[in-house]
């Protein structure tokens, strides 16, 4: 079975080489030369952790290949994935144009009868149009099957989720064509289960909405504890023990960014209005989203008046950790509100420091160290939890700062933790910790008390 992959982004990539690690024949297709340049010499475009080294190794078994010629990399092809990005159109509906112009390429290059295999997330009906685009531009009488097969791989644990995920659905008319994706598939041992294309379809974006209800709705339970005295840690433990609720996807915090939420849950709203359904609910949760992304500046606004000439270091700029991805990361909006006060940023990311430059204002500073952007600063916010932040921020505030204040958007330490290192902290969803408050300790003499 010869398998192209068209679209080498997280998810085309991804798949394509845990594909070729399973024992499959890969060709991964991009129209970026520059970027099939460097994966041939096993150099990946993106941070995923483990991915390099599986397209290396499955480079050198000879399962896996990259090209940026169409001609080459749908020749022979048995079975083609369409992996291109469907990004926010300018009315909130996803942008199809990727989509339709490798459903041609496919149409005008193969030479055999050949399953579409749609991973891109797209709008219900969506595999239907891509057949008869592909049928459209046909250069031989060769049969052609769609089949609808949503991924679920998050951002940073991509390959992990690709060999330990929940489900892999497989969505088709075509019982045949379906067989042949389960067989593909079958050495992941992940349970699979078989539907209806527009099911499979409106799956990926009733996944993806539901995750992001989940945590609008524990961010605004939040809000809400921040002003009745509950702590929403606790709370989000008391909830998630409940099995019909679960305890994921309910970390209260400054919201949630990268590629899919925000995109698909415009999208779904997009796709309600054509049917002229109004999805209340839907658009509440993306606008209790673009709220919280600011919550921490208007808590430092709230605590120090005006921001106005205050240093303040950004920790953590990418959406979330283990990830260089920016797509929609709430530094954005923050970095973006912070200049408008009059603040200054020292900024700091393991890994998305280069990244951020084309999304931050340009005045940001950036250090390559965390201690530098800590040392620097007045005000420290944690934006993204990496590993190494909730290590060194609470520790190296307490060492280097004057009157060490932490506004914790992720919630990374207990109100213990800041009591012990007598460090203000202002965190998501529970009472603020300011040192002096501790039982037997003389509270500091912080005029602003
Ligand atoms: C998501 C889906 O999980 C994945 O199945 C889909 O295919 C693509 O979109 P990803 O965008 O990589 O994956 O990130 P994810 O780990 O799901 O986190 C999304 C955002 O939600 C992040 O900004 C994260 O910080 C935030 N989040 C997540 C919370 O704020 N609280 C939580 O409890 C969980």
């Amino acid at each position: 079975m010869q398998i192209s992959i068209i679209g080498t982004g997280y998810v085309g990539l991804v798949t394509g080489v845990c594909l070729s690690d399973i024992g499959q024949h890969v060709t991964c297709l991009d129209i970026n030369m520059e970027k099939i340049d460097k994966l041939k010499q096993g150099i990946s475009p993106i941070y995923e952790p483990g991915l390099e080294e599986l397209i290396i190794k499955n480079q050198e078994k000879g399962n896996l290949h990259f090209t940026s010629n169409p001609i080459i990399g749908l020749k022979n092809a048995d079975v083609v994935y369409i992996a291109v990005g469907t990004p926010q159109g300018e009315d909130g509906a996803a942008d199809l144009s990727y989509i339709y112009k490798a459903a041609r390429d496919i149409g005008q290059n193969i030479t055999r009868d050949v399953v579409v295999v749609t991973k891109s997330t797209v709008p219900v009906g969506t595999n239907y149009k891509i057949r008869e685009l592909v049928l459209l531009n046909l250069q031989g009488n060769y049969r052609v099957e769609v089949v609808s097969n949503p991924e679920f791989l998050r951002e940073g644990s991509a390959v992990h989720d690709s060999f330990h995920g929940d489900r892999i659905v497989i969505g088709a008319d075509n019982p045949e064509a379906s067989q042949i994706i389960e067989e593909i598939n079958e050495p992941f041992g992940i349970p699979i289960l078989k539907t209806s294309i527009y099911s499979a379809e409106m799956i990926k974006y009733a996944a993806n909405a539901f995750l992001a209800t989940k945590i609008s709705f524990i961010n605004e339970i939040a809000n809400i504890s921040e002003k009745v005295g509950s702590d929403i840690v606790e709370i989000s433990k008391g909830i998630g023990m409940d099995s019909r609720i679960g305890p994921k996807f309910l970390k209260a915090g400054i919201g949630f960014g990268g590629s899919c939420f925000p995109k698909d849950t415009r999208a779904l709203i997009n796709i309600s209005e054509a049917i002229n359904h109004d999805f209340h609910l839907m658009k509440s949760v993306v606008q209790l989203n673009e709220e919280q992304k600011i919550k921490l500046v208007n808590k430092a606004k709230e605590r120090f008046g005006s921001l106005e000439g205050k240093h303040i270091a950004l920790l953590g700029l990418a959406f979330k950790p283990n990830t260089d991805d920016m797509r929609d990361a709430p530094s954005i909006s923050i970095s973006k509100t912070l200049v408008e006060e009059g603040a200054k940023i020292i900024a700091y990311d393991p890994i998305a420091n280069k990244n951020a430059k084309k999304y931050l204002p340009d005045c940001v500073k950036y250090v390559d160290q965390i201690e530098d952007a800590i040392k620097m600063a007045d005000i420290v916010f944690i934006l993204t939890e990496w590993e190494e932040i909730v290590e060194k921020t609470l520790y190296q505030s307490k060492l280097f700062m004057k009157k060490p204040i932490i506004f914790d958007g992720r919630n990374c330490y207990t109100p213990e933790d800041a009591r012990k290192y007598e460090v203000e902290y202002v965190s998501i969803g529970r009472k603020p910790v300011k040192p002096g408050e501790i039982q037997g300790i003389k509270p500091t003499n912080y005029s602003s008390f």
